[in-house]
């Protein structure tokens, strides 16, 4: 087996899970809208792009998707209230079924700031997909989707960063506590 990257402690989890486990979260999302016209995925940048590429393509009814980005204030392993949108979705979903797509959530700001916004455009029904909740205090978020809950320590890979580094690893590693504590 290939070393690790001297800056990631160990892989929490491998590219097989992860792979099985999107596929049975996009057969339990195409069993539960089987009888919509279509779905609509808004995938939040840049995290959820990856998962988001995997999830749709597992799916079997018609989908539409889209992005949004937000920002937080604060670093990697701070907290932070405030959310700020950057870019918004091109087209309304006024009556669509969307499903919100993300990569992970942590103290749940962002999740429930995006939440509240879609919710606001009236869309005709609004879940979440979430790949990965860590496991602490968060803010109580609707999770209807969920892929893995892990330990809380700082994950890169699959989608997920540290300052743009480790994002397009094939698996999810712990980062060492020293990369971001320096
Ligand atoms: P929350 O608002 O605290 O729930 O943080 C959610 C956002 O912070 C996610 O969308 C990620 O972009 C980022 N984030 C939180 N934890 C991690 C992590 O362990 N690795 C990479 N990004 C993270
Ligand atoms: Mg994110």
């Amino acid at each position: 087996m290939k070393s690790l990257h001297p800056d990631l402690a160990r892989v929490i989890l491998s590219e097989t899970e992860i792979q099985a486990r999107v596929k049975a979260l996009a057969e339990q999302i195409s069993a539960d809208y089987a009888s919509a016209e279509r779905i609509y995925l808004i995938g939040i940048l840049k995290g959820a792009f990856i998962f988001l590429a995997d999830l749709c393509r597992h799916l079997t009814i018609p989908h539409t998707v889209d992005f949004m980005s937000v920002s937080s204030y604060g670093k990697a392993g701070s907290i932070s209230g405030a959310v700020r949108l950057m870019l918004d979705l091109r087209d309304p979903i006024l009556d669509e079924h969307v499903i919100i797509v993300e990569d992970i959530v942590d103290s749940g700001h962002t999740l429930d700031y995006i939440n509240h916004t879609l919710k606001g455009r009236n869309p005709a029904s609004l879940r979440t997909c979430v790949l990965l909740e860590k496991k602490r205090e968060s803010l109580e978020v609707p999770i209807d989707y969920l892929g893995f809950t892990i330990p809380d320590v700082w994950v890169v890979g699959y989608g997920l960063d540290f300052a743009d580094t480790h994002r397009t690893l094939p698996f999810v590693a712990e980062l060492n506590r020293q990369v971001y504590q320096r």
